[in-house]
């Protein structure tokens, strides 16, 4: 028998015992029930998969470094609700997790001003940070041009948001799983596209995003360096943008126009500060409160300073290594940051604050646009 817990929004692969349907394709579980699990109805290229009630099935669900299989069976199906009801064999089982359905996810843009300042590694060891203390998290990997958080997060990624944008795929496709049940839209490196995308197929990218709301409690955008509309309006739609400056005064004034820029669009957009690559805690205090004090003089909007992570040479070990810091050095002083955020921004707030979700952040993005 096999032992099995599965997550709520766990990607899983399904190999069908169909003349029709040869290939393997991707779905999502939505519910662990005590005798089925319902799943997301997969979609190949765009349309989706109709696999007949009684096809048997082949499940893999993907877990760091081990893949578990089970055999199933289609009972039921709801074309409009676009899901499945398979069986669940003995042995599988819900995690022991709790999510509420109610709570939408929070949307979190991390961005900076100059490039290389340690946003996609902050965003690939925070991912992994919050699923360790249970939160479901989606990332998704928004800097098309040097994309690269498949890499930092181990995952051989087959496709990317490139093919959601040209519509060769939809958004489910492409979706990969990662260490601790962290789910990525990889972004595809190379690809120039998003910064010159039209606004409509913007606009759709961003409605794609819909489809991860239900499944996580977090979503975090990775978005390339610097001003350009395209992050900006990542920037405007989010509940909150993270902006990663470095001590070096180049870093500084570079995170100082971007929050400029942002907080022209939007007055009271929630700009929280991040410095990476600190000596230690006093400079990266020090860093903050200049930044912080020049902000509110000329800018007039109150940042939070939200944490610090250590100059650690762990960090560039752990990526030769191909491992990601949170996971090979739990105990560095970068990690040891890492969390600090976790535990003094992600896990004591919340409750009181307003959070827009996804849907919050496409009708924002819609407003902007029109
Ligand atoms: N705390 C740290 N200590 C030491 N090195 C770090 C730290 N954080 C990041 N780095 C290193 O800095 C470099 C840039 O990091 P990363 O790719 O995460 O930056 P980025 O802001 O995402 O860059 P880009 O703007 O190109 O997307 C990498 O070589 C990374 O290993
Ligand atoms: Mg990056």
């Amino acid at each position: 028998m096999t032992k099995l817990n599965l997550d709520i929004n766990q990607i899983i692969e399904l190999d069908a015992e169909s003349k029709y349907f040869k290939e393997v394709y991707k779905s999502q579980v939505l519910e662990i029930d005590s005798n089925h699990l319902v799943i997301s109805i997969p979609y190949q290229e765009k349309q989706p998969i109709l696999l007949g009630v009684g096809t048997k099935i082949e499940v893999t669900a993907k877990r760091i470094g081990k893949d578990s299989k089970f055999k199933s069976e289609i009972i039921d199906r709801d074309l409009d609700q676009e899901i499945f009801k398979i069986i669940k064999p003995d042995g599988i089982s819900r995690n022991k997790r709790q999510y509420s359905k109610e709570n939408m996810a929070k949307v979190i843009a991390v961005t900076s001003g100059k490039g290389g300042v340690g946003k996609s590694t902050f965003v690939s060891n925070l991912a992994v940070a919050l699923a360790q203390n249970d939160k479901r998290v989606s990332v998704i990997d928004a800097d098309l041009g040097t994309a690269n958080l498949d890499i930092l997060l181990n995952i051989n990624a087959e496709y990317n948001l490139g093919d959601v944008i040209d519509g060769r795929k939809a958004l489910i496709e492409v979706v990969e799983e990662g260490p601790e049940g962290v789910v990525l839209v990889p972004g595809g490196s190379g690809f120039q596209a998003l910064t010159k995308l039209e606004e409509v197929q913007f606009s759709k990218l961003i409605s794609s995003f819909n489809q991860l709301d239900e499944y996580s409690d977090l979503i975090l955008i990775d978005t390339a360096a610097g001003v350009s509309e395209n992050v900006t309006n990542f920037l405007l739609a989010a509940d909150e943008t993270i902006v990663v400056t470095t001590p070096e005064p180049h870093c500084i004034i570079d995170a100082y126009s971007i929050i400029k820029v942002a907080s022209n669009l939007e007055k009271d957009i929630k700009i929280k500060l991040v410095v990476n690559k600190a000596d230690d805690k006093e400079e990266a205090t020090k860093v903050a409160n200049k930044m912080k004090q020049v902000v509110k003089e000329y800018i007039g909007l109150d940042i939070d300073f939200i944490g610090y992570i250590a100059m650690d040479l762990n960090v560039l070990k752990a990526i030769k290594k191909k491992e990601l810091l949170l996971l090979s050095h739990p105990r560095s002083k970068a990690s040891k940051g890492i969390k600090d955020i976790v535990s003094n921004h992600f896990l004591e707030e919340e409750a009181s604050e307003e959070v827009k979700g996804i849907k919050g952040f496409i009708n924002k993005f819609k407003g902007f646009i029109s």
